[in-house]
């Protein structure tokens, strides 16, 4: 049986580092406020000319070079994103010449902070149906490009990088010892999407718009649709919590991680965090945490690993796979 397995990870960060000291002068906040309420004490701000599409190509760069491959050997590119470079055309694109890869596939997935697991259960897809053997997958995110700096609500909140990786095409016995993906879950609930959303966009203001945010209605949302999609991929599966090497969620807020890890009775240490250093980098810091885990060798191969991520739409998701 045809499985998807990571090949290879990258991640990129831009070197500017705003921590919460530095908000304090811009906001009336404080970093007891953001550390305690959020986990968050610095996030990565790209520089004025950096683009999404510049970070995602330094991610899919290093990506290329975890897994010893070079462009031509990618049948396709996909990119989570909400913040392009331009409306048109895609992110991807971009990534697409700059690598100088051949023509075949390249397009964006728009899902805010599940974009990364919407775009990883995209191209697990076409890997299955045999439609291409090999695909790089980018989350890259420049969201202080959209949030409005004195709105101490959201300011506070986010940050700019991207992660990468590529999936390639492998035989499975069809069993739970496969390395690979083994299922994605992915929802929206556009009933909800006045809880999180930008107040513009190309088609109502003419403007990309900013971060509007109900925080406390979307943290009680994010607790409850992130244990009951964890639990369904684990059900699918009939893997049971201890079975779990690594969750890597995406990285919004320690608490909501804290919760999702107690509902599983996981010890933190068997946690990627990022978010203290990070911030939350909406679709770019399930890739980023997992290249860091990778890097550092917490994460080895054979390992099994639980991704899951909420975030506007209401949308949310998650995925089991074996690194
Ligand atoms: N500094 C100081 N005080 C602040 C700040 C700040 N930066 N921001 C808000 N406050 C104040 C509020 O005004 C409020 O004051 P009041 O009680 O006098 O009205 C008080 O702090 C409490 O505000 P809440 O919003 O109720 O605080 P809460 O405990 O809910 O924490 C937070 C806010 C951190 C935003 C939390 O709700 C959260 O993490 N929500 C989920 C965010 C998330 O996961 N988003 C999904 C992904 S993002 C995406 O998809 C783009």
């Amino acid at each position: 049986m045809i499985r998807s397995t990571i090949r290879g990870t990258g991640s990129y960060l831009p070197e500017k580092i705003l921590t919460n000291a530095e908000l304090e002068v811009l906001v009336d906040t404080s970093d007891e406020w953001i550390t305690q309420r959020s986990g968050i004490r610095e996030r990565r701000i790209a520089g004025p000319d950096e683009t999404t599409g510049d970070m995602a190509i330094a991610a899919a760069r290093a990506a290329l070079d975890n897994a010893a491959l070079t462009a031509a050997d990618l049948d396709g590119v996909i990119v989570a994103t909400t913040t392009p470079d331009r409306t048109f055309p895609a992110v991807a694109a971009k990534v697409q010449a700059a690598l100088g890869m051949n023509p075949g596939p390249a397009f964006d997935v728009q899902a805010v902070c599940t974009g990364f697991v919407y775009a990883l259960s995209v191209a697990d897809n076409f890997i299955k149906a045999g439609q291409m053997k090999r695909i790089l997958v980018i989350g890259a995110e420049k969201m202080s490009s959209i949030i409005d700096w004195k709105d101490r609500t959201t300011c506070v909140l986010f940050g700019d990088g991207a992660g990468a990786l590529i999936l390639e095409a492998s035989e499975g016995e069809g069993t739970l010892e496969d390395q690979g993906i083994f299922s994605t879950h992915l929802y929206s609930n556009g009933a909800f999407r006045d809880l999180l959303y930008t107040d513009g966009g190309p088609s109502s203001t003419g403007t990309s718009g900013h971060i509007v945010m109900q925080g406390r209605e979307v943290f009680k949302h994010a607790v409850t649709c992130m244990a009951e999609v964890v639990q369904e991929a684990l059900d699918a599966n009939k893997v049971t919590p201890d079975q779990i090497d690594w969750l890597v969620p995406h990285q919004a807020n320690s608490r909501i991680i804290e919760a999702t890890a107690k509902k599983l009775d996981l010890p933190m240490d068997k946690v990627v965090m990022t978010v203290e250093r990070h911030g939350n980098t909406s679709a770019a810091s399930i890739p980023l945490a997992l290249h860091e885990a990778v890097a550092d060798g917490r994460i080895q191969r054979g390992q099994l690993l639980l991704l899951e991520a909420m975030g506007g739409g209401l949308t949310w998701g998650a995925a089991l796979l074996r690194f």
